[in-house]
C-alpha cells in the first residue's frame, strides 16, 4: 500500500503543484493519476521514489515513510518508465533492462539472461533485438524496453508517467493491452499517469482525478467515475459518452435473448410466420444445420412466398454484426444491435452458434437492470462504509 497523508508540495518559485493529497493506492491494484495539463499528477508520483521532495505530509509505502529510506535503495525497489523511455542510447537493447541487475551486483551473464526472459515477457523477440541500439527500434518497442526496465529487478510497485503517450493510436492500444495482460500475471502495485481519460478507464482499477492546483476531485473505480462523477467536473472530463461507456462494465450476461426468433433452414414459411407472430417479432433469424446463423428472414417477405417453402429458400438479409453473451459487455451488445441493419443482433456462444437475438427494448430492460444494481451495490457500499465508520 502507498498512502498520502496531507502531501503538500510547493516549488521554490511558490507554485503549488499538489495540494494536501490524501490518497491510498492498494497494494497489486493499477492507480491511474488523470487530469488535465499542470495538474499536480508527475509531481506527485514523483513523490514516491522520492525525485521530488514533499514540503509538508508524508509519503508511506507499506507504512514507512518513504523520506526515512536511502534514496538509491529505495528507487532500486521501485520501477519507473518515463514517457521519451529514457533508454540509454549507447547501450543495448539487452544491456539497458539488464540496467539495475548489474547495479545490485548481477554477474554479466546472468543479468543478460534476466533481460532476454524479460523481453519475451514484454513481447519482444530477444534473438532479433537483443543486441540493436534503442534508435533501431520502433517507438512502440522502445516502450516496451522501457517497461521490461523496470520490471528487471522484479519490483513491488511501478510508476509510469504517460507510457505510452508517444506512440499512435493504434500502437498504444496494443501497449495498454499488454498492461493489463501483465499486470494480471506479475499483480504489481502500479502507480500510471496520463491526460488520456479512456487510458485511465481502460487500464485503471482505481481512477484519480485532479483538477488544477494539485486537488482531488475524485477516486473510484472507472464503473463509478463514469456512472456517479462527483461533480461537474469530472462529468465534463469523463466526456459526453460516459453513458454508453459505462455499459462496458456490464456484462452482456444480463441480455434476456429472444430465443423463439431463431429457426432451422428447414423451418417452412408458415410455420416461421405463425413462430413471428408469436414473438412479436418482424424478423427471424435462420441458422444452419450446424447452429450457426445464415441470415434473417423478414416475416412480411415470408408472406408473399409459398407457405410450404423452406426458410433456407428465403432471401436472407446479412447477419451483421454478433456478439458473445458469456464474454462480451452490454456495450458489445448495444453496438452489434445499432450496426444491423435489422436493429437487431445474435448472440453466439463460442463455437459461433446462435443462441438468441437482441432488441433494442430487450436491451433497454438490460440496461436499467444493470443500472439498478450498480446503484444498489454502491448503497450497501455507502452503508457497510457508514457502519464501519
Ligand atoms: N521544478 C519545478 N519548479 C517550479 N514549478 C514546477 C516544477 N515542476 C513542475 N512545476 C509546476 O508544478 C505544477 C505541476 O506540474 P506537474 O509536472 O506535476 O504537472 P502534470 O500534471 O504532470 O502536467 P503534465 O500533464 O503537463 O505532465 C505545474 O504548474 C508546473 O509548472
Ligand atoms: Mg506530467
Amino acid at each position: 500500500m502507498i498512502t498520502f497523508e496531507a502531501v503538500t508540495k510547493r516549488y521554490p518559485d511558490g507554485t503549488v503543484a499538489v495540494d494536501s493529497l490524501d490518497l491510498d493506492v492498494p497494494d497489486g491494484r493499477v492507480m491511474v493519476l488523470v487530469g488535465p495539463s499542470g495538474c499536480g499528477k508527475t509531481t506527485t508520483l514523483r513523490m514516491i521514489n522520492r525525485l521530488v521532495e514533499p514540503t509538508a505530509g508524508r509519503v508511506l509505502i507499506d507504512g514507512r515513510n518513504v523520506a526515512d529510506s536511502d534514496p538509491s535503495k529505495l528507487r532500486r525497489g521501485i520501477g519507473y518508465v518515463i514517457q521519451q523511455t529514457g533508454l540509454f542510447p549507447h547501450r543495448t537493447v539487452e544491456d539497458n533492462i539488464a540496467t539495475v541487475p548489474l547495479l545490485i551486483g548481477w554477474k554479466k551473464a546472468s543479468a543478460r539472461a534476466r533481460a532476454r526472459e524479460l523481453m519475451d515477457l514484454v513481447g519482444l523477440d530477444p534473438a532479433a533485438l537483443a543486441r540493436r541500439y534503442p534508435y533501431q527500434l520502433s517507438g512502440g518497442q522502445q516502450q516496451r524496453v522501457g517497461v521490461a526496465r523496470a520490471l528487471a529487478a522484479d519490483p513491488p510497485v511501478l510508476l509510469m508517467d504517460e507510457p505510452f503517450s508517444a506512440v499512435d493510436p493504434i500502437v498504444r492500444a496494443a501497449l495498454q493491452d499488454e498492461l493489463i495482460r501483465l499486470q494480471a500475471e506479475l499483480h504489481k502495485t502500479v502507480v500510471l499517469v496520463t491526460h488520456d481519460v479512456e487510458e485511465a478507464i481502460k487500464v485503471g482499477d482505481l481512477v484519480a482525478v485532479f483538477r488544477p492546483g494539485g486537488h482531488l476531485a475524485q477516486v473510484d473505480t472507472p464503473e463509478r467515475l463514469l456512472g456517479a462523477p462527483a461533480d461537474d467536473y469530472v462529468r465534463d472530463f469523463v466526456g459526453f459518452d460516459r453513458g454508453i461507456r459505462r455499459l462496458s462494465f456490464f456484462p452482456a450476461a444480463g441480455l434476456d435473448l429472444a430465443t423463439d426468433t431463431v429457426l432451422t433452414a428447414a423451418t417452412t414459411f408458415a410455420d416461421a410466420i405463425t413462430a413471428g407472430h408469436r414473438a412479436g417479432e418482424p424478423w427471424l433469424l435462420v441458422a444452419g444445420a450446424d447452429g450457426r446463423p445464415l441470415g434473417w428472414a423478414a416475416v412480411a417477405d415470408l408472406k408473399a412466398g409459398s407457405p410450404a417453402a423452406a426458410l433456407a429458400d428465403a432471401q436472407l438479409a446479412p447477419v451483421g454484426h454478433t456478439f458473445r453473451p458469456d464474454t462480451d459487455s452490454l456495450r458489445a451488445a448495444l453496438d452489434a444491435t445499432i450496426l444491423s441493419r435489422t436493429e437487431r443482433a445474435v448472440g453466439v456462444d463460442a463455437s459461433g452458434r446462435a443462441i438468441g437475438t437482441t432488441s433494442y427494448e430487450r436491451l433497454r430492460d438490460a440496461i436499467r437492470a444493470a443500472e439498478d444494481a450498480a446503484e444498489a451495490g454502491a448503497e450497501m457500499v455507502r452503508q457497510t462504509a457508514g457502519e464501519a465508520r
